[in-house]
Formats: C-alpha cells, structure tokens, sequence
C-alpha cells in the first residue's frame, strides 16, 4: 500500500475551504494528511482552525524577505522536510513563483469563485455581481505562472436569476466546501495510478 498523500493547505484569511478538507480528512472521505497549513497573513483565522483541528501552522511575513525568491526557497525547504507532495491554495492571496512551480510542477491546484476564465484575480464575486452574469461558480484549477489561468481540473456553475450577493456568495461557498475535498480525492486517485 502506498503511504499517504501528503499536503500543505496554503490560506491568507477565514480558512473556511482549509476547514472543509480536514473535516474530509477526518470523515475519511479524503485519505490524506494535511502536514502543514502556510499562511502569509500571521492574523489569519485559518491558523486558529488549524489549531483546532491540532494541525501545524506556519505564518510568514513576505515584506520580512527580499523577494519572492527568497520567503519561496524557505518554504520550499519546509516542505520537503516534510515530504510535503501536493500544495493546496485556499484563499492564498499572492501568485506562486517560479521558485515553488519548479519544485511542484503540477502539483499546487487552487480553487477560485468563478467559471474561469471569467473573472480571474481578486473579488471573482464582486467582479460576477457587478457584470450582471447570468451564472456565476466555482473553479479547481491546476496553478502555473498566470494569475487564475492554469488548467481546469472541474467546475461546477449555478444560475444567479436575480439572487442577492450575499445568498450567491453562500451559495459558492456550500459548492467549494462540497467540490475541494472530492475533487482532490480524484486527483491523488489518479495520481497514484501511475
Ligand atoms: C474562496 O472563495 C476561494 O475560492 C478563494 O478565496 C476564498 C477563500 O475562502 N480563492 P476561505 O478562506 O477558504 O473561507
């Protein structure tokens, strides 16, 4: 048998999707193991859940480094001291670089609310709302240099018909809790096939 799948759940703000994909974990229907929950906001709600659900956290502040270069290459030695295999953003606020792509070339995914490639980048609700759409959803994509442009991995999309923000929003929100860990269990599937 194979060991577990590894990863680190990357999340600058509430963590709600962070909080989905333990709780799967937990159930049992993701068989996985969350060894590491990265933040760059050390304010961030996520780190309190993943106290919590007594997973380890590490919060950086990007204006302590140099570049991206350099607050990447120290993560990038955290995680592979941990054996970490797959990176998965949830609600992470800043675009991966070159130094992370490199060392999980098609191993970092992401989700984002919308159907990308509509409406990429901050605010995908706002942006939705604002262009009077006729649908808006949620997007599991696979990241690569762009911002919200790396390849789809599934989507799933719902009629706005009139709805407030705020009951799309929720909406977007029950389809990712729901979409994340399931889609994730499908990719480690089938990465293990090979
Ligand atoms: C989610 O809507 C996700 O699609 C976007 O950021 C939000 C994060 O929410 N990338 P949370 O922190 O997981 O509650």
């Amino acid at each position: 048998m194979k060991n577990k799948v590894k990863i680190a759940v990357f999340a600058s703000g509430n963590g709600s999707n962070f909080q989905a994909i333990a709780d799967a974990v937990k159930a049992g229907s993701l068989d996985a193991e969350i060894v590491l929950v990265v933040t760059d906001r050390p304010n961030a709600y996520v780190i309190e859940r993943a106290r919590q659900a007594n997973i380890p956290s590490f919060a950086f502040i990007p204006a302590d480094y140099d570049s991206k270069k350099s607050y990447e290459e120290m993560l990038k030695g955290k995680l592979e001291s941990l054996q970490v295999d797959w990176i998965v953003l949830a609600g992470f606020m800043r675009l991966i670089g070159p130094a992370l792509l490199e060392a999980y070339e098609n191993r970092i995914v992401n989700i984002h609310p919308s159907v990308l490639p509509a409406f990429p980048g901050k605010d995908a609700i706002g942006q939705t709302m604002a262009a009077r759409a006729e649908s808006a959803g949620v997007t599991i994509h696979f990241v690569d240099a762009g911002m919200d442009t790396g390849n789809i991995i599934v989507q799933e999309s719902f009629k706005v018909n009139g709805r407030s923000r705020e009951a799309v929003e929720n909406e977007i929100h029950a389809i990712e809790h729901k979409l994340y860990p399931v889609a994730l269990q499908r990719l480690f599937n089938l990465n293990n096939m090979h």
